[in-house]
C-alpha cells in the first residue's frame, strides 16, 4: 500500500468524524461514534494494522499521521460533549429563569438598640466636654474592688456576684468603675471622662442579664461639689428623656463615693402613679453616683485636700428599655432575634 494513500485516508476519516459528530444529540452517541473510529474494531485501529507492512522509511511519517488523526478525533469528541453540556445548561436556565422577577435586596445590618442608646448617652456627655475613656473587660481584683475602697469581706466580692477568672486576682469587671482608677493613675486632674462598656455579673433572670452595659462618668478638679454632679446629671436626663421628666436623688451607699446618691426618674409607663414596671413605686432607678471618696483619691496619688470629684455609673439597658417603651424583658435585648432588632432602624 502507498503510504501517501494511508495518510489521505486518515485525513478523510477525521473529516468524516467531524461531519458526523456535529449532528449527534447525546453524549452516548458521541462516545459510540468515537469508538467506531478509535475502538478495538474501529476504522483507524484496523487501518493501523497495515503500518507494519509499510517499508521502514515511511513508517515514521505515517505513524505521525495516525497520531494526529487520533488526536483530532479525541479533541473533536471532547468539544462536542462540552458543547452539549453547555447547551443543556443554558436551555435549563431559559426554562427556569424568570428575568422579570424583582431582585432580592441583601439584608442590611443595623446598630443594636443598646449600641444606639449608648452612643446617644455618650454624645450628650461629649457635648458637655467629657472625653471618652475605655478599659478592659478582664480586670484585676485590685482595680475592680481594692482601689475602689471595697473592704476585703464586701459581699460583692463573693463568688455569687462576680465572675472570677482567677479568684482574688483577675475577673470579668462587675462595673465600669475600674476605668475611674485607670484614668486617675494615668494622668493628673483636671479629669473629665465617660467610659462606656460591657460589665458582667452572676445574674440571669427576666430583669438581669449576665452581661450588660454601663456608662461611667468621672470628673475631678479643684472645687468640684455635689451641686456640679446634680447639674450635670439633670442636664443629661433632660437631654435623654425630655425636659418634663421628673427625677429625684435618693441617698445611697457605694464604697467608692461619699456621699452617694441613686437617681430615679418618674416611671415612664405610669407617670408616677405606680405600675408593674416600677413595682408600684412610681419611680425607676437608673444610675448610681456620688462624690469620689477621699480614700480613692489618695489610693491613686491625688491630693484630696486640693481636689474633689464626682462619679456616676448608669445602666444602658435600663435606659434603652425606658427609651423604647414596650421592651418587656431585658432578654429581648440580648437574644438578638433579627425580627426584634428590625424594629430599631435608624
Ligand atoms: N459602679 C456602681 C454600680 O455598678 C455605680 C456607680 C458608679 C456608683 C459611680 C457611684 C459612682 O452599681
Amino acid at each position: 500500500m502507498d503510504p501517501q494513500e494511508i495518510i489521505n485516508d486518515l485525513q478523510h476519516l477525521a473529516d468524516r468524524f467531524d461531519d458526523s459528530v456535529s449532528a449527534l444529540a447525546t453524549e452516548q452517541q458521541i462516545r459510540d461514534l468515537q469508538a467506531s473510529f478509535l475502538g478495538k474494531k474501529g476504522e483507524i485501529t484496523i487501518l493501523q494494522k497495515l503500518l507494519g507492512k509499510l517499508p521502514g522509511e515511511s513508517r515514521k511519517e505515517v505513524g505521525q499521521a495516525f497520531n494526529q488523526a487520533k488526536q483530532r478525533i479525541t479533541t473533536a469528541a471532547g468539544d462536542a460533549i462540552d458543547g452539549l453540556v453547555n447547551r443543556e445548561a443554558s436551555e435549563y436556565l431559559d426554562r427556569h429563569t424568570d428575568l422579570t422577577l424583582p431582585g432580592r435586596a441583601p439584608r442590611m445590618g443595623r446598630m443594636h438598640p443598646i449600641t444606639l442608646v449608648m452612643y446617644d448617652i455618650v454624645d450628650v456627655f461629649v457635648s458637655m466636654g467629657f472625653d471618652v475613656a475605655l478599659g478592659p473587660e478582664i480586670e484585676t481584683d485590685l482595680y475592680n474592688f481594692g482601689k475602689l475602697n471595697f473592704p476585703d469581706d464586701h459581699p460583692a466580692r463573693d463568688m455569687q456576684d462576680t465572675l472570677f477568672i482567677k479568684e482574688g486576682k483577675t475577673l470579668l469587671r462587675t462595673h465600669t468603675s475600674p476605668v475611674q482608677i485607670r484614668t486617675m493613675l494615668e494622668k493628673p486632674p483636671p479629669i473629665q471622662i465617660v467610659a462606656p462598656g460591657a460589665v458582667y455579673r452572676r445574674d440571669d433572670d427576666p430583669t438581669h442579664s449576665p452581661m450588660f452595659f454601663q456608662v461611667e462618668g468621672l470628673l475631678v478638679d479643684e472645687g468640684v461639689t455635689f451641686a456640679h454632679l446634680k447639674g450635670v446629671l439633670e442636664a443629661f436626663l433632660a437631654r435623654i428623656f425630655g425636659r418634663d421628666v421628673r427625677s429625684r436623688f435618693r441617698p445611697s451607699f457605694f464604697p467608692f463615693t461619699e456621699p452617694s446618691a441613686e437617681v430615679d426618674i418618674e416611671c415612664i409607663s405610669c407617670k408616677g402613679a405606680g405600675c408593674n414596671l416600677c413595682s408600684g413605686t412610681g419611680w425607676l432607678e437608673i444610675l448610681g453616683s456620688g462624690m469620689v471618696d477621699p480614700h480613692v483619691l489618695e489610693g491613686v496619688g491625688i491630693d484630696p485636700e486640693r481636689y474633689t470629684g464626682f462619679a456616676f455609673g448608669l445602666g444602658v439597658d435600663r435606659i434603652a428599655m425606658l427609651r423604647y417603651e414596650g421592651i418587656s424583658s431585658i432578654r429581648l435585648l440580648y437574644e438578638n432575634d433579627p425580627r426584634f432588632l428590625e424594629a430599631f432602624r435608624r
